[in-house]
């Protein structure tokens, strides 16, 4: 655990870089697969509150739906910023303070990076950040190692290209965590030269002495990997619609790149996806984008299953 801050309730889960070893990650693997056979209700007298401060789809959904089919229940603010105190002034500790009196766990999304540890030191139950602005998204990179490890039966040795917006994109941050815990793996970062992997996350990969290299050529390397994990180019986090125009169309991957892709590779997206991956590849084997979706909702089963009943 190599957060700066004491967290309040120990199963919180504020950043990827809590997982210190592949045991650790793979244990949400093995509870996620089990939970997709036989699931019984573990979650039985037990409500999860979703604070919601940003829009969301899959995320919130399936971390509900995994609440709801493990017997627990839900209180959601789908529009917190709006709906919630933030409104007139409160500060993310007092909610939370008060939420923890009434909630067995609470799910955080929120524009502010760095919010969920703040949280996180003042609950006395369990955190788990659902994205915090341009920082992170650790259930998402879980979610995307399950689904790797699913598809390949391993991770490490593989070759994976992050493509997209590296800079903004939250869900990257937390893969390069995670992955980097695999010593064979290679990874390409692949994004406009002003949208580049911030150095916070690429200097992991130097500690852990992970081979990688970063460039803005999408082509050149389509034949080399085993995964192609696209990216959305983040509209919200620009200053202006036109700074964001000029980035918008970096990388669309279509039908007429998919010969460049090696037969067993799969391409992945963390989704929504806009111009990334244009919808005449959907039907390709190797799209895998909405299988991805679906085992976020085991894993997010998994992952407050463990939260909630482990000590
Ligand atoms: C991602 C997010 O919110 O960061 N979405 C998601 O949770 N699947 C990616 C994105 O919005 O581009």
């Amino acid at each position: 655990m190599e957060l700066d801050v004491k967290m309040k309730n120990e199963n919180s889960l504020i950043s990827a870089n809590q997982f210190d070893s592949t045991e650790k990650l793979e244990r949400y693997f093995v509870e996620a697969d089990s939970l997709k056979i036989a699931r019984g209700h573990p979650l039985q007298g037990k409500i999860i509150a979703s604070l919601f401060y940003e829009p969301s789809t899959r995320t919130r959904f399936s971390f509900e739906v995994a609440c709801m089919k493990l017997g627990g229940q839900v209180v959601s603010s789908e529009n917190a910023g709006v709906s919630s105190s933030a409104t007139k002034g409160e500060s993310i500790e007092d909610t939370v303070r008060v939420i923890s009196n009434y909630a067995d766990a609470i799910v955080v999304r929120h524009p502010e990076s760095g919010i969920c540890k703040k949280a996180g030191a003042v609950s006395t139950v369990p955190i788990i950040n659902a994205g915090d602005g341009v920082n992170e998204h650790p259930t998402q990179a879980l979610l995307d190692a399950y689904s790797i490890n699913n598809k390949f039966g391993k991770i490490d040795g593989l070759k994976i290209a992050l493509v997209g917006d590296l800079l903004y994109g939250r869900t990257v941050h937390s893969l390069v965590y995670l992955l980097s815990l695999y010593p064979k793996i290679e990874l390409y970062l692949i994004s406009p030269k002003n949208l580049k992997m911030p150095m916070a996350f690429t200097n992991i990969l130097k500690e852990r002495n992970i081979v990688f290299s970063e460039s803005n050529d999408l082509q050149k390397i389509l034949s080399k990997v085993d995964v192609a994990y696209m990216t959305r180019i983040q509209k919200e986090r620009f200053d202006s619609d036109m700074e964001y125009k000029k980035y918008r169309d970096s990388y669309c991957l279509d039908k007429s790149l998919l010969h460049l892709l090696k037969k067993s590779a799969i391409i992945m997206h963390p989704l929504p996806r806009v111009n990334e991956i244009s919808e005449d590849v959907d039907n390709d084997q190797r799209a895998y984008y909405f299988e991805q979706a679906k085992n976020g909702l085991y894993m997010r089963m998994a992952i407050l299953k463990m939260a909630l009943t482990e000590k």
